[in-house]
């Protein structure tokens, strides 16, 4: 090819592809012209590949020709695709409906787990009540969990408290808030005390509908100067009241706790059978809530107290037992399950 026919075979190849170009109204066929037209082996690149064999006066001129007409067949490329572009948004308006009145998609809202809502009204109920809120650790010696609760190593009752165990020998996760009751009494010894004690406590538990090897309790503990069994049943009786109502209905029974004498436990009538017995009160129509008693003398010594001056009552309940009365929920289970659909619900 000579010099002249570069130049002029130029022109035509710009010439043939702007014209293609203005009738082109698809985005595939467009594409198709870009890859014909400014692709590798489109005509305007093999000018370029053609530009050694020019005379090397003319080969400057020819080179800088063909790479305007490059950048001009880019350009046109460019404006054309916006073209279609506009083109085809403003058909797909007119097209598709866009119904602006749907409801855009809600973001998750958090909240508090029902655990932490129902330990926050017991709180409320007990602070009404004059009671101070006291945390005690997780991580407990065998010797709070136990020894001081008068429990010895010997004793059968450690297997209704059977527990994790950490690698370091005598310290546990705690399977009750009780050991609590030795860390505030020596707190506050010789002041009378009314505190309750929330926290997440640890148990080797057959697992079913009430029993997780996870669980949340709250201990009650007061101590002063003529507390009696009366003070005990009127304070317990009161709570319930707070929390699910007056027309509630509670009944005591003896029970036995190492750390209490006398000890019971406070039961609530069945909410899913209204006491005519079911599954989830094993056919009693009751429901256990918490275990109590008035503190034992041997406990009120190891916290500092002379039991011949002091006496207290004590009590520890189950915060997942009683938000399953609450909210009428019959498997403890779904507290720690981590299903949303179960949690969004509260
Ligand atoms: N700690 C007992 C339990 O976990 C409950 C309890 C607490 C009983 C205080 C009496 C007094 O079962």
């Amino acid at each position: 090819m000579d010099d002249e026919n570069s130049i002029s075979r130029l022109n035509e190849i710009g010439r043939k592809a702007l014209e293609g170009l203005e009738k082109i109204s698809e985005a595939s066929d467009l594409e198709r012209w870009k890859v014909e037209n400014l692709g590798r082996s489109a005509p305007v690149m093999e000018i370029f590949s053609h530009l050694t064999g020019l005379d090397s006066t003319m080969r400057p001129l020819v080179g800088q020709a063909a790479n305007r007409l490059k950048q001009q067949l880019e350009k046109a490329y460019g404006e054309r695709e916006q073209v279609i572009k506009t083109a085809q948004l403003k058909n797909s308006l007119e097209t598709e409906t866009l119904d602006i009145s749907l409801p855009g998609r809600q973001p998750g809202v958090g909240r508090l787990h029902p655990v932490t809502q129902t330990l926050r009204q017991i709180t409320d109920v007990f602070s009404g009540m004059g009671f101070q809120v006291y945390r005690s650790r997780e991580v407990e010696t065998d010797e709070f969990s136990f020894g001081l609760l008068n429990i010895p190593p010997y004793h059968p009752a450690r297997d209704m408290w059977d527990t994790f165990h950490t690698t370091t020998p005598g310290v546990v996760l705690r399977p009750h808030t009780s050991p609590g009751q030795i860390h505030v009494m020596r707190q506050f010894c010789p002041e009378p005390i009314r505190a309750i004690l929330p926290g997440m406590c640890y148990r080797y538990e057959q697992m079913d509908a009430r029993h997780e090897s996870q669980l949340m309790q709250v201990e009650l503990l007061v101590v002063g100067r003529e507390i009696s069994l009366g003070n005990l049943k009127g304070t317990l009786q009161e709570f319930a009241r707070g929390m699910f109502g007056a027309e509630v209905r509670t009944r005591f029974r003896p029970s036995y706790f190492p750390f209490t004498e006398p000890s019971g436990d406070m039961e609530i009538e069945c909410f899913i059978c209204s006491g005519k017995g079911c599954r989830v009160c094993s056919k009693t129509g009751w429901l256990e809530i918490l275990g109590c008693g008035m503190v034992h003398p041997t406990v009120l010594q190891n916290g500092g107290y002379d039991p011949e001056v002091f006496s207290g009552f004590a009590a520890g309940m189950g915060v997942e037992r009683v938000a399953m009365l609450r909210h009428h929920v019959e498997e403890i289970r779904y507290f720690y399950g981590n299903d949303v659909r179960f949690l969004e619900q509260f």
